[in-house]
């Protein structure tokens, strides 16, 4: 196979199947799939600092469709309208954040990690793989 049919093999199987999931705007920018996703829906307005997300963390370690598919997180930040009832109810983190899969919700300030006042968003990429995506440039 020479190398555009197998980079269309790979936009196949994984853009697409993606941007079927998202049903909008997915840009070629797959990179930001593994940058910390910023979460600071109700935090900050809470008192709390913003969630950092690992995503390159977790996604080694675990399947997309474990989290995408079994656990119904949207793949959109700030997508889940996630809240600590939820989280202690172990639903999104807290189907692992339990102290069995993982170290559990006493932690705060392991997930409320983010500056104050950090907007919802894709954040550089923890491995810093190829670009860095333009703050605000993804949803
Ligand atoms: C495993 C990760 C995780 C841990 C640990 C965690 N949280 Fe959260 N928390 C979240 C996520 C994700 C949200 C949603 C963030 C948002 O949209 O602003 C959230 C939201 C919140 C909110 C705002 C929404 C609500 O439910 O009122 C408060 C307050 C909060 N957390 C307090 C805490 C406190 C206090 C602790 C420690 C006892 C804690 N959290 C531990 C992940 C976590
Ligand atoms: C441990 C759970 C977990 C795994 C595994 C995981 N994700 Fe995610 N993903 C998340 C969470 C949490 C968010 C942020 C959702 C939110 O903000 O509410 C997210 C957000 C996203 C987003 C939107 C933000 C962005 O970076 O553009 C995409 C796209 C995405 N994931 C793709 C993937 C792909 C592809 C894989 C597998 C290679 C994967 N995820 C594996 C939990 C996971
Ligand atoms: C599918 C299981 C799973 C889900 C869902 C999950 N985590 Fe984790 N997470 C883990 C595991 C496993 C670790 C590693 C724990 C350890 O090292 O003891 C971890 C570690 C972390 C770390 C520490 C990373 C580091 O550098 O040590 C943070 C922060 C974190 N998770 C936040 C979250 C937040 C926020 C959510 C929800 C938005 C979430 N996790 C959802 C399994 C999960």
């Amino acid at each position: 196979m020479d190398g555009k049919s197998r980079r269309a093999r790979w936009v196949g199987t994984t853009l697409l199947a993606l941007a079927a999931l998202l049903g909008s705007s997915v840009t070629l920018d797959a990179r930001a799939e593994y940058g910390d996703v910023v979460i600071n829906n109700y935090s900050d307005q809470a008192g709390m600092r913003p969630v950092v997300f690992p995503h390159w963390f977790h996604r080694i370690r675990f399947r997309c469709k474990v989290c995408h598919a079994d656990l119904g997180f949207k793949f959109k930040a700030g997508g889940n309208e996630i809240n600590m009832v939820k989280v202690i109810d172990g639903q999104f983190c807290g189907a692992c954040h339990n102290g069995e899969v993982a170290w559990n919700v006493e932690n705060c300030n392991m997930c409320h990690s983010g500056k104050p006042n950090t907007p919802t968003q894709v954040h550089e990429s923890t491995t810093s793989s190829i670009v860095t995506p333009a703050k605000g440039a993804k949803p």
